[in-house]
Formats: C-alpha cells, structure tokens, sequence
C-alpha cells in the first residue's frame, strides 16, 4: 500500500487534526513527518476538544499505530504534558505510539536561542512560537544535534553538557537574560518519562509495513507557505512543510507516495509575522477572526485573517503534487453577504497570476466576487444539502485549480464533515 499524505497549503491551521482524525478509520498507522511543538493540532468529538502538539491526531481512534518519524524534533517537556494530559482521561499511549531513534531532541537552551533571537531581531522578528525550533534543526544541519536514540547511550549526559556549552558560548552574543538551570531539571525528568516509549527504526518499520500492505497516513504541521524552501522566507518555519518532506521525514521513497490530501481554509489566516496579500483590516477581517475563531492553537496568539488566495493556492498543489483537496470551516463564512477570492495580483501595475519570489506590501490582489449563501451550514451533513453559491464558490476553485475538492468542513465536530 502506498503512503497518503495530509498537509496544510496555507500558513498552517488549516484544520489539519480534525480532518486526520476523520480519515483515521482508514488507516492502520498515522505518522507525523516534521515540525515538533509549534504545531497545535485541534479535534472535537464529544464535545470535548483537545489539542495535540507532538503527538499524530491519529491517538484518539483504536487499533491505530502512530509514530513520530524521524523529521519531527520533540521537547521533552512538552511531550511529558501532553500524554500526562491524554493518561488522565485514560488514553494510554505507550502501546500505540512509537518514536523514531532519529527524531531530534529540544534542550532547554534551544528555546532561549529562539527568544534571543527574536528578540534580537526587533520589528523583523519571525513570530515563532519560541518553542526552540529554529535553532534545534540548526543544530540538526549542522550536525551537533541529540537524537532520540542517543538517550539511552551511556554519554547522553555528557554530550548534552557539550551542546549546552555550545549554546552558551552563543547566547553570550546576545544581551539576554537566561537560566538553563531553571528548567534543566524537568527536562532531564522528561528524557526519562520519554524513555518508557518504544523507540524504533521508523524507516524500517515504516516500509516493512508498506511491504505488508498496511495503510500509513503521513500528517504534517505548519503548512506550505511555512516551508523553509517555499514558504514566504525568511517568514517561515525551519522545515520542510510539503509533501517531500513526508519523504525524508520518514524514509519513504517518492514511488511509496499515494494520496497527496491538501487541507486550505474557505479563506485564509497567518499568526505571526510576515507578508499575507489578502490580509483584512476591515469589518470583514474582524468578522473572519469572530466567526472562525480565529486564535492560535500553541500561543492563544490571535490570528490575521483575510480572503482565499488563489495564486497562493496553486503554488501550494503544484509544489505538493495534491491530489485531493478539503476545504475547511466553510461555515466561517455563513454569514457574508459577499465573499471574495483573489484571483491574481497588481505588483507596479502589472498583474501576476503566480506567486512571486518577492511577497511584498508592492502586492494589490485582484478579487472575485461571490454572492454568499447566507444559510447554518453547521447542522448539513450531505453534499447535496449544501446551498447553491457554495457549490458555486467551491466550482470555481476546483475549475481554477483543477484538483477536486473532496471533503468540506461545516464545523470543529468530527462529524461536522461533508464527503462530496
Ligand atoms: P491544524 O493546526 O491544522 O490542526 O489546525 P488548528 O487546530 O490549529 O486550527 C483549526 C481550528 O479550527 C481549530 O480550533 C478547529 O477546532 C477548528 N476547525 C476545524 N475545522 C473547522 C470547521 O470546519 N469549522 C469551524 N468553525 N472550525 C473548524
Ligand atoms: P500547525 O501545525 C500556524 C508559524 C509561527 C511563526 C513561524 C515560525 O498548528 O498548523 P516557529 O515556531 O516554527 O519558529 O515559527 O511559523 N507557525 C505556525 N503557524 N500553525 C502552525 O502549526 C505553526 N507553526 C509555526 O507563528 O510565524
Ligand atoms: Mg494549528
């Protein structure tokens, strides 16, 4: 069987949890390919909601796998709070989660170098979460980082002293204040909580299972506008977000890869810094932000909102290779009179219908107009139940883009999922 892969083709958001808790049925094992922590990853069921940092959003299903692949760097502490939290309401996940050998490990110092360095950067901060991601896959290229694997190797300790020592020497450029020793405890507490999970050879198990016909779906974080190659750079995270990097986040070849599932938004939103051409800062950006939400996941920071961008849209599904698309929280958009798509772009009076190197202020979209539906779309629960100018909304996109939109969220609910 071949690897399906989920992924976000805006700045991350997208719903991404929901949708791959929905799908999880489908699948024996669902696989996080990059990212770490940054990422918040929302599903509701019950009437409960949880929200998911390092862990798959496969968990809450039974008899599924998950696995972080080797692409994902984990906090230790983080990971520590979030199965504490999923233990008290009695999901155990020490039999159905395993952790590649090859993950990479955050230490405390890494997230003092995030802050140093945004803090040292000013106005031209990145926004980042500060959850030490930048500067753990810094340590990664640059070959200094600690793995997963190296924790039950009897230097472990002694090589973490090196690397601390190392981002001393660092932090001793900035003018900031820190303290290692604050949380060096509790982390150091955590590598061992997280020595009770199964590490694995993920690569191996990942392809024996392909081998043996089992279905993997590959969930990333962030989204594609977020790519360290692609994204709106230097506004971006520190990995690959797209569909190669279920490849290299996991140890699967391109000729493994099935499905390409591309999760967007009815319209779109960006938290943190950085250029976002259909940005709102009108009653209609409000009213996305009210509706929809519109609150980080990881920071409760909240999140800038503003119309579909096409362009924006095409250069995701043509970087990802998306075979299917789910187009999410249509329901945010309920009660607009009129809804609007950017269908291209002005920059010094020509217009561009591709994403450009350069996302600047110099961008004026051009939109279309769509009459809105004005109707609950939360309570629909089939395809054909949905009002006229969503299909018409949702026709014009697919005609635009030319992949099929296959699934349409009208709600945070795991059942509030339409497939068309
Ligand atoms: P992820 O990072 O891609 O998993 O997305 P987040 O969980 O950070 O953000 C998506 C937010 O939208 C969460 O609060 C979800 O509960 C919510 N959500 C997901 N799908 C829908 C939908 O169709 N409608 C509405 N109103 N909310 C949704
Ligand atoms: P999920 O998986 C939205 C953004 C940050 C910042 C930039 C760099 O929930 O979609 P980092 O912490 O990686 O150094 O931050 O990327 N960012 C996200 N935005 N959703 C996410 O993940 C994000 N992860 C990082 O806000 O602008
Ligand atoms: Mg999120």
């Amino acid at each position: 069987m071949k690897v399906d892969i989920l992924l976000g083709l805006q700045w991350g958001d997208e719903g991404k949890g929901k949708i791959v808790d929905v799908l999880t049925p489908k699948y024996n094992i669902i696989s996080r390919f990059q990212g770490g922590p940054n990422a918040g990853h929302t599903l509701e069921f019950n009437n409960i909601k949880h929200v998911l940092h390092t862990i798959p959003s496969g968990i809450f299903r039974e008899n599924t796998l998950n696995i972080i692949g080797n692409g994902v760097v984990i906090d230790p502490i983080i990971f520590k709070k979030e199965v504490e939290e999923l233990e008290k309401i009695n999901v155990d996940l020490t039999q159905t989660l395993y952790i590649s050998k090859k993950a990479h490990i955050i230490v405390p110092s890494h997230k003092i170098i995030d802050a140093a360095s945004e803090q040292a950067k000013g106005k031209l901060k990145i926004g980042s979460t500060l959850k030490g991601i930048g500067p753990t896959y810094m340590d990664k290229t640059g070959r200094n980082g600690l793995r997963i694997g190296d924790i039950i190797t009897d230097n472990f300790e002694e090589r973490y002293n090196k690397l601390k020592n190392k981002h001393i020497a660092l932090l001793n450029q900035y003018n900031f204040k820190y303290n290692i020793e604050e949380t060096e405890k509790e982390w150091f507490e955590a590598i061992k909580f997280i020595n009770k999970f199964k590490f694995i050879d993920s690569e191996h198990f990942i392809n024996d299972s392909i081998n043996s016909n089992k279905k993997i779906l590959a969930e990333g974080a962030q989204g594609t506008l977020l790519d360290i190659d692609f994204g709106t750079y230097p506004f971006v995270t520190s990995s690959n977000t797209v569909s190669a990097g279920a490849c290299t986040g996991l140890g699967i070849a391109p000729n493994k890869i099935g499905e390409v599932f591309g999760i967007f938004k009815a319209y779109t939103t960006r938290v943190g810094s950085g250029p976002f051409p259909t940005e709102l800062f009108d009653k209609d950006g409000e009213d996305l932000q009210n509706y929809g939400n519109e609150f980080g996941s990881t920071t409760g920071r909240s999140r800038r909102c503003g119309w579909l961008d096409l362009p924006a849209l095409k250069y995701s599904i043509m970087i990802n290779g998306a075979t299917q698309l789910f187009m999410m929280k249509a329901d945010v958009l309920d009660n607009f009179d009129t809804i609007k798509i950017a269908t291209a772009y002005k920059i010094n009076n020509k217009v561009v219908d591709f994403f450009p190197f350069e996302v600047n202020e110099n961008i004026t979209p051009i939109y279309k107009e769509f009459k809105g539906w004005k109707q609950n779309l939360t309570k629909v629960e089939k395809p054909n139940e949905l009002p006229d100018n969503l299909i018409n909304y949702i026709k014009y996109i697919e005609s635009e883009v030319g992949v099929p939109v296959k699934i349409v969220s009208v709600g945070p609910d795991r059942k509030q999922t339409i497939f068309m």
